[in-house]
Formats: C-alpha cells, structure tokens, sequence
C-alpha cells in the first residue's frame, strides 16, 4: 500500500487547465467505436476509466491511434469479444445497452469495486427490450454476457425509476438497434451528454419535456473536442474556499445538468467569476471562486442531487470549514458508487477529526471543528482520495493511502492541484 503525504497550505491561490470530461470522454470513445468512419477527438481525458473505455473499443474492432495529443477512432461493427471495463461504471453501463443489438456474445467484467456495483438497474429496462442478458451470479452483478439479439430487440417507453444517466444512457443506446421507438421519461433530470452527443452524430433522436425518444439508426463519426470537467474542477475550487483563496479553473464544461455545485457555492456565498463563455451543447467558461471567509452552511435535497451527485464529497470536506451545519439528503445513490460514499466520506473526513453523521440517504457536517493530522484510507476511491487530499491541505496536513487512484479521474491531481 503506497501513501502520499499532503502537506498542510497557507491560502491556495491557483490558475488551473480544467482535467478533459470524464463521462463526455467515455462516451466519445463508446459512440465513435461504433460509428461509421473516423473521428478525431481532442482534449480526451487520459485516465484509467478513459483507457477503459478505450480497450474496450480496440476490443470490439474499433482501431485507436494517438497523433499528436489528438486520438483518432475508427468504428467497427462490434463482434463478439471480452470487455474489462475496470474501474468504470460509465462504460460498464453504457455497454450492456449498446451491445443488445448487436452479433455476438459480449463478455463485460471489471475490477473488485466494479464487480461489487449494481448492474440490474440496466439489465431489466433492456431484457424488457428483448435484450439478452446472462449474469454469472445471480445477483444481478459483473461479470454479465450480453448475448446479442438484434433480431429480438423493440422500443420501449421507460420511466426511471432513479435519476441515472448511465441507466437512461444505456436503454437509449440499445434504443438506436430496436424495432420501433424508446423513449425514456425522467422525473428527475441527470447529465444528457448521451443525447447531445447523439443528436451531433446523426442520431434519430427527439428530446421533449422530460423525455427522449430514439428510432433505429446508425452513428456517423464525428470530430470532437471535450471540454472541461466540473466534477475535477471541485477540488481545486473547494480548496481556495477552504483556505480564503481564489483558484481560476479554465475551460470549466457548464453544461447545467451538470452545474449544481455552482449553485451551491452560490447560495453559500462564493464570489464565481465567469469568464471566455462558450456555448454549444456542451458550453463551458474559465470560473474564478473566492470569498470563503463569509461562506454559510448548505442544505441540498432534491432535484439538485444528480446535478451535483459526484461533487457531494467535495463539498462535505468543504462544509468542514464552514461554520454551523451543512446537510445532505435524498442521495442514497451515493451507496453505489466506486465506494458506499456516504460512509467513505464520513471515514475520509472522519479521519481528520471532522464530525460528520451519517444517514441513510446523505450526511451531515458539523462544520467549523479545527482538523487534526490524520491517515485517509480512500479504499481505492479516487474522489476520496482527493477530498482527502484538499481537507488534508486545508486542515493540518495528511497522509493518503492509495492515492494514484486519483488517475481514474485525474491523472496529475498531485503535482497540479495538490503539491507534491
Ligand atoms: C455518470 C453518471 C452518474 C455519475 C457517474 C458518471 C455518467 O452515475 O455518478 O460518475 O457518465 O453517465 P449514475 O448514472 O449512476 O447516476
């Protein structure tokens, strides 16, 4: 077990390239790996979920090269083939779905953590298509065989139950192969880089009201560039309130079903400077955050929960630093990610002497309480890891076990955001 130490900072005053977009680079790589001819794709994000993603697509056929900083995807029509999708849900999930339609039979496994996560939120909406699913333990987990059935495979109208874009992503994508029309309905909005991305690479795709609806239709490769990740830029952001600082974070993607830790430091009183918007489909801007002096407790609930569903740890290690109480609640999905990170977070936090409670389906932080020296043990989670790191930084220092599993979303955490 390796261990990093985070030294203890005065005030982080920092300018920060934002890490590429870990879900738009997955999904760049699935949808052009299947997609009649060649894309260029720029700013991928070089992670181990992306590299994931991308032995997946050598895998089904699909030929990847690297020129330049620029990777360049051919599309293949996926055959039968074994997938280690590693680390990565994302992938994973989308895969099960975009392989119903399809010749052959597809073999998707992945690491311990993935192995462990649940895979029949994906499984029953697609079988329901006519899909043809086999796990090999019957709970509903990895390692699972798609048996392709193109011939089988019709729309359905589907509800979802949980607010998840990779669920909805994944029945979208078995959609593009079925006879007739899929239409998934959300009551609860989550990122819809799949129906953007779609749409860009010719998708029959119509998006209304809370709903998506796609026809059978093939992808046409197309050239992208990724723009920047929130998720990554929360560290940085939630280290200079931390410390009364200010960080810029350039090339920020803002797309708002992804914004909602904005909207959070916002309420809570940061100053955010928007600067270079961009707009498009997946819009971004360079954001300046300051002003953590006078920050207040949170509260979020609610529909906001997707928004910001991978920045909750960053913002309950920012919470630390926060006079009064901070609350989460309605995010139980939390329990279901690379850890249970409602309990992993409280450990993490936990470990440097914040008081943190624990509830079913969130946490509460008592703010305000001087953190200790302590040892994070982030089980292999990288967003533990760095929000270990950054309250670490921001209280009295911190030794992280583990912590290079940063790299499944942010290859250069340490030495860019965190001094090494
Ligand atoms: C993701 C969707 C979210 C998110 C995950 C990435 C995606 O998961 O937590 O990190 O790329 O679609 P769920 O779909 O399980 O909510």
């Amino acid at each position: 077990m390796s261990v990093r130490t985070v030294k203890k900072i005065k005030s982080y005053d920092r300018v920060i390239d934002c890490m590429p977009d870990k879900s738009i680079s997955i999904r760049a790589v699935l949808f052009n790996a299947i997609a009649d001819g060649t894309a260029v794709i720029e700013n991928l994000l070089q992670s181990d979920d992306v590299k994931s993603a991308l032995g997946c697509a050598e895998s089904l056929g699909a030929h990847v090269e690297f020129i330049g900083g620029k990777v360049i995807i051919t599309g293949a029509r996926p055959a039968g083939s074994r997938l280690d999708c590693g680390n990565s849900g994302t992938t994973a999930r989308l895969l099960t779905g975009l392989l119903a339609g399809y010749d052959g039979t597809f073999r998707i496994s992945g690491d311990d953590s993935l192995r462990s996560r649940p895979m029949r939120r994906v499984i029953d909406p697609i079988v329901s298509m006519g899909g043809k699913i086999v796990c090999d333990v019957a709970d509903g987990r990895l390692p699972l065989s798609v048996i392709g059935a193109p011939e089988s495979l019709r729309g359905i109208d589907y509800e979802m139950p949980i607010a998840s874009a990779q669920v909805k992503s994944a029945i979208l994508l078995a959609g593009l192969n079925a006879d007739g029309e899929t239409t998934v309905r959300e009551r609860v909005i989550s990122r819809d880089h799949t129906e953007n991305m779609l749409a860009a690479m010719g998708a029959d795709i119509m998006r209304g009201d809370g709903y998506t609806t796609v026809r059978r239709s093939a992808l046409c490769a197309k050239d992208m560039i990724v723009t920047g990740d929130i998720s990554s830029a929360a560290y940085p952001m939630c280290l200079a309130l931390m410390t009364g600082g200010r960080c810029t974070v350039k090339n920020v993607g803002i797309n708002k079903t992804r914004t909602g830790i904005l909207d959070v430091l916002n309420d809570m009183g940061a100053n955010i400077v928007y600067d270079n918007l961009r707009g498009g489909a997946e819009p971004s801007a360079d954001i300046t955050v300051s002003g953590g002096s006078r920050l207040k407790p949170f509260e979020i609930d609610g529909d906001i929960i997707p928004r910001l569903i991978d920045e909750i740890p960053a913002l309950c290690a920012l919470a630390c630093f926060v006079e009064g109480d901070s609350v989460v609640r309605g995010a139980s999905e939390l329990r279901v990610k690379e850890t249970d990170r409602i309990a992993s977070t409280a450990d993490a936090l936990g470990a440097l002497g914040a008081n943190v409670e624990t509830a079913s389906d969130g946490l509460t932080v008592h703010g305000g309480k001087k953190l200790s020296f302590g040892v994070v043990d982030p089980r292999l989670d990288h967003r533990i890891a760095m929000i270990g790191a950054i309250a670490g930084a921001a209280g009295d220092g911190a030794n992280i076990l583990d912590a290079e599993c940063a790299a499944v979303s942010y290859p250069n955490f340490f030495g860019e955001v965190i001094d090494v």
